[in-house]
């Protein structure tokens, strides 16, 4: 059996604009093997997003343009039906959002929310589900279970919901988990614990991981692979000791030369007038 689990090739992505088409991205390719744990970093703006958008067939606009593959489990994902999208959401692959709150939805208690996740992989009662997402968050060291289950996202705290939210993204064991900043929102130590949870409970399943951040202290605690995405175009890949040793792309070193200066996650900045940026700028075609 094939390790390999996701295959992205030649991806593009271009977004028509009143102004014109806007080209988001430029042929992207990557490749996440089975349980592998995968890093996507790049500024703001760079195509980080869409990309797990597009993984989770989330961009369906009239104004969107998509060409290329995204091949999950061998089969080409990038343009099947919101119906088959659905059975693969939150079941083969999952998604961490950037802020735990605004990741569960306001209105719900945070049992209704696992209930339509559990749904999601066979139908079962709200008394089963609750039995099940209350067993799930006591393995994570919730203290109290019943009554996290019973509260409104609001009543959590960032660390709390963080914690809920990687659980309910991992409980019917994908073979994907995309995490797009998991940890910006939070202070450094609840971010260190909630990448140290999502570690735990991905080895566990052997669930692959595309960890998507700014911060090249997080991608050293956490990849084996690196990506590095600049305005549309992955201008490096490599694995972490590659990356960290041996950069080649301007944009990777002025990452690496950042990471002492990360205490607020806050990215590089560029003058256009600089000559870092002239040598970043003829690396990637505009
Ligand atoms: N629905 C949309 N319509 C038009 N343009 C969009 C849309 N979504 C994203 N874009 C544009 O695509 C580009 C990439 O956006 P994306 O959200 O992927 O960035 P990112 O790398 O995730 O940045 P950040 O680190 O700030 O989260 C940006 O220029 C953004 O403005
Ligand atoms: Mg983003």
């Amino acid at each position: 059996m094939s390790n390999k689990l996701l295959k992205i090739e030649d991806l593009e992505l271009s977004f028509k604009m009143y102004e014109g088409l806007s080209y988001v991205l430029k042929k992207i390719n990557l490749e996440l093997h089975k349980g592998e744990k995968v890093a996507l970093v790049g500024e703001s703006g760079s195509g980080k997003s869409v990309t797990t958008k597009l993984i989770l067939g989330l961009l369906n606009q009239k104004n969107v343009t998509k060409k290329g593959k995204i091949i999950f489990n061998d089969k080409n994902i990038l343009n099947l039906s919101q119906k088959e999208f659905k059975k693969i959401r939150g079941n083969n692959i999952s998604i961490i959002f950037q802020d735990p709150i605004a990741a569960l939805n306001p209105v719900f208690k945070i049992k209704d929310q696992f209930y339509e996740v559990n749904l999601n992989n066979k139908p079962m009662s709200k008394k089963e589900s609750f039995f099940i997402a209350s067993k799930a968050l006591e393995k994570v060291s919730i203290r109290d279970p019943e009554r996290v289950l019973e509260s409104y996202p609001f009543q959590l705290s960032g660390g709390l919901a963080q914690r809920v939210v990687i659980t309910m993204a991992m409980i019917n064991k994908p073979e994907l988990l995309l995490a797009d900043e998991p940890s910006t929102a939070l202070d450094v130590t609840i971010q260190n614990q909630a990448l140290d949870l999502m570690h735990d409970l991905t080895q566990e399943t052997n669930t692959a991981v595309l960890l998507i951040t700014h911060n090249m202290g997080v991608v050293r605690k956490f990849a084996e692979k690196v990506y590095v995405i600049f305005r549309g175009v992955i201008v490096e890949e490599g694995t972490k000791d590659q990356v960290f040793k041996n950069p080649g792309h301007p944009y990777t070193k002025a990452l690496l030369n950042s990471i002492p200066k990360l205490t607020n996650n806050q990215l590089p900045k560029f003058d256009e007038d600089s000559p870092d940026y002239a040598a970043i700028a003829k690396y990637t075609h505009r």
